[in-house]
């Protein structure tokens, strides 16, 4: 069985990041995802909306998605790349070239990235309707 793996924070979960699953499970058999923590987020001076619990519950309910496992920090990639017997590492290609010391140990992937929409773009988005309807009364 080919296993690939691939990173990320997974909150308010859209379509950039079902093609991303969708193209990282296509390259193998059974497609982990390494899901960040909250603690890990707080490091990186991130808040996710949804707590590690809630967005594990949601990502585990996607198709393409076989394991979630918790990250907690940067150095543990290769540990998991092991653990896990690893055959291929996807990212999507914001992350060009930051992973590329783990291709000693399996195929690294940099997915393009769906255009037009991100994690960023909701919540400012979600923010600018909150406060038109404010001005408006409702
Ligand atoms: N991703 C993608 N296309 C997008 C958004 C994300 O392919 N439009 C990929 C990222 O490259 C990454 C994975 O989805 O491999 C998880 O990304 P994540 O950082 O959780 O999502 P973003 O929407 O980029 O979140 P943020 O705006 O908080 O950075």
């Amino acid at each position: 069985m080919k296993k690939v793996i691939t990173y990320g924070t997974y909150d308010l979960l859209h379509r950039g990041h079902i093609m991303l699953l969708k193209r990282a499970r296509e390259m193998g058999d059974y497609l982990v995802v390494g899901l960040s923590s909250d603690a890990f987020n707080a490091g990186k001076n991130k808040k996710a909306f949804y707590s590690y619990e809630e967005r594990k519950l949601v990502l585990e309910a996607v198709r393409y998605v076989d394991e979630v496992i918790p990250e907690h920090r940067w150095e543990q990639k290769e540990n998991d790349i092991r653990e896990h017997g690893i055959e291929v590492f996807v990212m999507g290609d914001d992350w060009h070239g930051k992973f590329d010391h783990v291709k000693h140990l399996c195929q690294v992937v940099y997915l393009p990235r769906t255009e037009g929409v991100s994690t960023t773009q909701i919540k400012a988005q979600l923010r600018v309707t909150e406060n038109s309807n404010v001005e408006c009364g409702e």
